[in-house]
């Protein structure tokens, strides 16, 4: 009985050690053409409240791309696209609100750090997906 509570608990050190790795680690962006290193900082729920990443996708970005909105803006969230996807949303600027200027408050540092926050809490992030 004491071995399976010990067996236990060692099991579940080991899971949450391995879920505090399987997130990407770095970054290839485009832009830049640089590797970011993403595997530092805060951990998961500081990270998505209170990243700077975050705090800037929540500001600006779920400004308009919030639930029920009336600016005829999808309602996004980190787990609306896969890391893949993300890249290509900063690093070819299609969505019609990156044209029209409604990213412009918004500076590269802030913008390369929102790509990072997204990219590594996007829908497949749980997977190795570290790409340099
Ligand atoms: C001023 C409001 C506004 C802001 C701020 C804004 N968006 Fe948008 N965005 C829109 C609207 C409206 C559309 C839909 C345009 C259309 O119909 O094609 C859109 C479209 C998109 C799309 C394409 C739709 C999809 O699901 O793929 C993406 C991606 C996107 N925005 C990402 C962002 C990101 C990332 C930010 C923050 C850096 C941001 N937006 C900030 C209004 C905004």
């Amino acid at each position: 009985m004491k071995h399976g509570m010990i067996a236990l608990v060692v099991l579940l050190l080991v899971g949450l050690a391995i879920q505090a790795h399987a997130r990407p680690e770095s970054r290839y962006d485009e832009t830049t053409k640089t590797c970011r290193v993403i595997g530092d900082g805060p951990l998961e729920w500081e990270s998505r409240a209170w990243g700077q990443g975050g705090k800037v996708f929540k500001g600006l970005c779920q400004g308009c791309h919030s639930r029920d909105n009336d600016k005829g803006a999808p309602f996004l969230w980190v787990e609306s696209k896969t890391s893949k996807a993300w890249n290509r949303v900063f690093s070819q600027k299609y969505p019609q609100c990156a044209k029209d200027g409604s990213w412009q408050s918004m500076t590269m540092d802030e913008q390369l750090m929102v790509n990072d926050y997204l990219y590594r809490w996007a829908k497949n992030s749980a997977d190795i997906n570290d790409n340099c």
